[in-house]
């Protein structure tokens, strides 16, 4: 099975284009406004009950960025190929089974992310890499996002047969059409079934979203000081192509790292002192003392977190 998601939204787009962003952006802004307050509450009671617990539960998901390049244009991504400056960097395939092995001993069963701030299908180990992991984590959530320009039949017939959970293509047309190569996947397969869950996401590739920490090119950072909580560092778990680990997802250059992967084990990356300490700021809404947080935008919910706590996903 394959779902369209923004159906709708193009729909109203081949009308009147100007309309229709507006709109989306109106939309956005009452959900938010609607969410904000309600959540900022759910935030602070579920960080309160992650410190009662006897250890830091392990975190909700890992990104695994195997080799750090993107071929796409997004105006909103900071990596995007005409601005990332990063050298290229492939994570060994040593390096990748040990992380695997690693989330193994550990018997995670989270969500395991073959990507992070790259385009994963410009590696191609990374089909090898996915069945690797799916053999050894049963009880895990193999998720794969791609952009989808490399996608051919051939390849989306062996994601399929890798064993991925769920595959996430987020085709960037600014016109919200399916870009060629994706018509031709979603004709052939749409009526088929296979177990994978793939979503195709009709996507602006200019569009205003979050500023990343500040990293967005195309969203400044935040004037006032943001004394909001944020999720994410009790969360992920983001192992860059360089094997250092940063504090989310927003952080492609690694700004803020706390070990490196070739050096020591997830478990003990988790629990630095230094990812710990930030963590104490998180909860005592002290964002502004957080070089990396302090101009950020984001604001999550404490869903994944209360998540975590009932249904631990692994032990260490
Ligand atoms: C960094 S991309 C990597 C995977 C792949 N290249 C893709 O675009 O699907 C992962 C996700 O981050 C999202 N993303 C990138 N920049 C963002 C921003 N400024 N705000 C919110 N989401 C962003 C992308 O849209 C994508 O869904
Ligand atoms: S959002 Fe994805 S496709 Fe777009 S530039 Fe960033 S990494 Fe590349
Ligand atoms: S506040 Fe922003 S930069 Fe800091 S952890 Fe959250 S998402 Fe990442």
């Amino acid at each position: 099975m394959i779902s369209i998601y923004n159906q709708k939204i193009r729909k109203i787009y081949s009308i009147a284009p100007k309309i229709a962003k507006a709109m989306k952006s109106i939309h956005a802004k009452i959900i938010f406004l609607l969410n904000y307050k309600s959540d900022v509450k759910a935030l602070k009671k579920s960080i309160e009950e992650i410190f009662l617990q006897e250890k830091l539960p392990l975190f909700y998901e890992i990104e695994i960025e195997t080799m750090n390049k993107c071929n796409g244009t997004c105006s909103f991504c900071a990596i995007n190929k005409n601005l990332d400056k990063r050298p290229l960097v492939k994570m060994s395939k040593y390096n990748f089974c040990k992380i695997i092995d690693n989330l193994a001993e550990l018997n995670f069963n989270g969500v395991v992310n073959y990507f992070s701030n790259n385009e994963p299908l410009l590696d191609n180990r990374i089909f090898e890499f996915i069945s690797y992991g799916v053999s050894k984590l049963p009880q895990a959530y193999h998720k794969l996002y791609t952009n989808g320009t490399l996608l051919t039949e051939e390849k989306f017939q062996t994601l399929i047969n890798t064993g991925l959970t769920y595959l996430r293509i987020d085709n960037y047309n600014d016109k919200l059409i399916m870009n060629s190569n994706i018509q031709k996947i979603y004709d052939k397969y749409k009526e088929q079934k296979f177990a994978m869950k793939c979503e195709i996401h009709l996507r602006y590739n200019n569009q205003v979203l979050n500023n990343r920490g500040g990293s967005a090119p195309n969203k400044p950072k935040i004037k006032r000081q943001n004394m909001a909580q944020c999720p994410l560092p009790f969360l992920q778990f983001i192992v860059r192509a360089d094997c250092g680990v940063s504090l989310c997802c927003c952080d492609a250059l690694g700004k803020v790292t706390f070990g490196n992967i070739k050096e020591q084990p997830i478990e003990e990356i988790w629990t630095d002192k230094k990812r710990l300490e930030i963590l104490e700021l998180m909860r005592g809404q002290r964002r502004k003392e957080i070089e990396l947080c302090k101009e950020c935008d984001f604001h999550g919910s404490g869903k994944d977190l209360d998540y975590i706590i009932k249904y631990p996903t692994g032990k260490y």
